[in-house]
């Protein structure tokens, strides 16, 4: 320190001498001015610049709470491809609603978003003698609640940890020593892998730790530097929140923690169609309003609310069923002349209205298109001869042979008569089934009177649109 002066001064003195600039006319006051000047210019430079950061500042809390916020940076680079990984503004659970949007880091090369905390760099915990002694909880840039939706819509979320050691096992003799919470606040033993269940790390899962006895590097407990540094992946458990160390008290003991940021990335893959406000939402949809959804055998009608999460009430309110028919079916035909053979399907001779042609009215018989619940209804007149004993007519609809309707009339009359006859069904039809109506059985000679007056209607009521979207048609 003593010979600073020493060599400084002639140095400075030389300077002043021999500067280019410094000629003789130069004065001390001269020298000041300059030096003012270029201060004053230096000042404005950053005058200019602070303005500038003023200015992108603004922009960035004025897009903090506007239009262009996307949930993640998977969706961020869906909608710009041309942004480069840096920090950007999301929000996960949803732009104007819930928590404010987070800043994060995206990489946009692969589309993943990265959530920093406070216990990213290198921390020692000291020592001490107890499992846990040392803990550490992890702040995050982000609300859990916002974690929660980011891993949601992601497929992937993981989390590294990394644990330098020196004679600090993270078990010795079946005493824990160390572990993290997850998202729940619950222990967790892995540092490696996504198997929550078993106290391992990465050379573990390798099998190649450096005591092949114990699942961890640090496990080994050796007075030498080792390290296990892994990937956490059971998206279901993470973020980590908090880390708790033990057994370093020894002068000779160490241990270093390194966490990585809450990393998520990927799409959740929908790859039917949707059949809940949760796919939509996992495929994009972000405005909350009235939507059609695939039901189990209908199209339903449901409201989605997407300021909430999915797992939170509200979030899906059921409508009712969409009435909609792939293939429209309605028919009404007559039969103007007399038909009396048993157990035969009724051909018709007049066609009203076929709509999608399902029934072939030259045979009687109705071949439903679509799986679904079907109505129908025939009515008609039975004409008898005068008889000394009953006379009867039963008319049946018949579902691939089978009656699922009966109506008839009868007559016991001296007089030749004319009675009438109805029936009705509905029936849940299978794809390809058939249905006719045929005298089912009778008694003496009466028949279906002539004159047009016998109908025969039916319709689709009720579709089975998932049945029919499975089907090949
Ligand atoms: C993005 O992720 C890839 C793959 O993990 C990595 O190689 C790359 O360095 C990352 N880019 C940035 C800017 O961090």
């Amino acid at each position: 320190m003593a010979h600073l002066p020493v060599i400084f001064i002639p140095v400075f003195f030389l300077l002043l001498v021999t500067w280019p600039s410094f000629t003789a006319a130069t004065t001390l006051e001269e020298l000041h001015q300059l030096q003012l000047n270029q201060l004053s210019k230096n000042y404005k430079i950053l005058e200019e610049k602070v303005a500038k950061l003023e200015i992108a500042l603004h922009v960035a809390k004025e897009s903090a709470g506007k239009s262009s916020i996307s949930r993640t940076c998977r969706e961020t680079r869906l909608a710009d491809p041309s942004l480069s990984s840096g920090m950007y503004w999301i929000d996960p659970d949803g732009q104007g609603v819930g928590d404010d949007p987070i800043y994060v880091f995206c990489n946009m090369t692969t589309g993943s978003t990265a959530v920093p905390h406070d216990s990213e760099s290198p921390t020692d915990v000291g020592h001490c003698a107890d499992p846990g002694c040392y803990s550490k909880a992890v702040k995050y840039v982000a609300s859990s609640r916002q974690m929660l939706a980011l891993a949601h819509l992601s497929a992937q979320c993981y989390q590294s940890i990394k644990y330098d050691c020196n004679y600090a096992p993270l078990k010795l003799n079946d005493v824990t020593y160390a572990w993290w919470n997850d998202k729940n606040g619950n222990p967790q033993y892995f540092w490696a892998g996504n198997n929550n269940r078993v106290h391992i790390c990465q050379c573990g899962i390798d099998g190649n730790c450096v005591d092949p006895a114990t699942k961890c590097n640090c496990d080994a407990a050796a007075p030498i530097q080792l390290s296990d540094e892994g990937v956490v992946t059971k998206k279901e458990v993470l973020p980590i929140t908090k880390l708790n160390f033990g057994r370093t008290q020894l002068e000779t003991s160490s241990g270093v923690h390194t966490l990585g940021p809450f990393e998520c990335t990927g799409q959740v893959a929908v790859n039917r169609m949707p059949s809940s406000c949760e796919d939509l939402w996992k495929t994009g949809h972000t405005l909350s309003g009235l939507y059609s959804l695939m039901g189990v055998s209908m199209v339903e009608s449901v409201y989605c609310d997407f300021s909430k999460l999915p797992h939170e009430s509200g979030f899906q309110k059921w409508v009712g069923f969409v009435d909609i028919k792939s293939s429209p079916t309605f028919f009404y035909v007559r039969r103007k002349g007399r038909f009396d053979k048993l157990n035969t399907p009724i051909p018709f001779d007049h066609v009203m209205l076929n709509a999608g042609g399902a029934m072939n009215w030259a045979t009687g018989i109705f071949t439903a298109p679509r799986t679904g619940k079907y109505f129908f209804s025939a009515s008609g007149m039975a004409a008898y001869p005068k008889a000394s004993s009953r006379l009867y007519l039963d008319i049946n609809i018949y579902k691939n042979g089978h009656s699922i309707a009966i109506g008839g009339s009868d007559s016991y009359s001296s007089h030749w008569t004319v009675e009438s006859f109805t029936l009705q069904a509905i029936s849940d039809l299978q794809k390809g089934d058939r249905i006719w109506l045929a005298i089912g059985a009778k008694a003496g000679s009466g028949y279906i009177y002539e004159n047009g007056f016998f109908h025969f209607t039916g319709f689709l009521l009720e579709e089975a649109v998932s049945v029919s979207l499975r089907a090949p048609n």
